[in-house]
């Protein structure tokens, strides 16, 4: 079983409320039970952070109890060397992603300090970009440690 950890930065535990134009009418605990459904047999764990500590914490915890981590760090992401350094610091792949398209936005959200140390970037599929994440980490972790579905 490949347990991965769905890890949410700041104002993202009010996903379905918080400017529903960007990021849709949908709770995050919602999505979260299609993708257990769409990952059968796999731990899909979910965990939110607003402070920027307490996110480096879980981070770190990730890295002793998950096979792989889909980070969304939030407006964190543009501004946060030290979660940056975080992502560098643990040994289990990472993969960010973002629900908008960061890139049509202003542009200091075209910067990320935590892209460089993660294994790639998925960005503007709304919810469906934690899916994405989690199909190449399902399938990256089968492959690394010859685990079966
Ligand atoms: C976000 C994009 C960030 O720029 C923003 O600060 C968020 C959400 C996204 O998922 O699209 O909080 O990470």
């Amino acid at each position: 079983m490949i347990c991965i950890h769905i890890l949410n930065g700041p104002n993202l535990n009010l996903l379905g409320q918080r400017e529903p134009n960007l990021y849709g009418n949908r709770s995050m605990s919602d999505f979260l039970v299609e993708l257990k459904q769409r990952f059968p047999g796999h731990a899909i764990e979910l965990f939110q952070a607003n402070r920027e500590d307490a996110l480096i914490d879980l981070l770190h915890e990730s890295a002793q109890k998950a096979h792989a981590v889909v980070l969304n760090a939030g407006a964190y992401t543009h501004t946060s060397l030290a979660l940056g350094d975080a992502v560098k610091a643990i040994d289990i792949p990472v993969v960010e992603v973002h629900i908008s398209n960061v890139f049509s936005r202003e542009e200091i959200r075209h910067h990320s300090f935590i892209a460089a140390g993660c294994i790639g970037s998925i960005a503007g599929f709304g919810l469906e970009s934690y899916a994405l994440a989690v199909q190449y980490l399902v399938g990256l972790t089968q492959k690394k440690s010859g685990l079966q579905t």
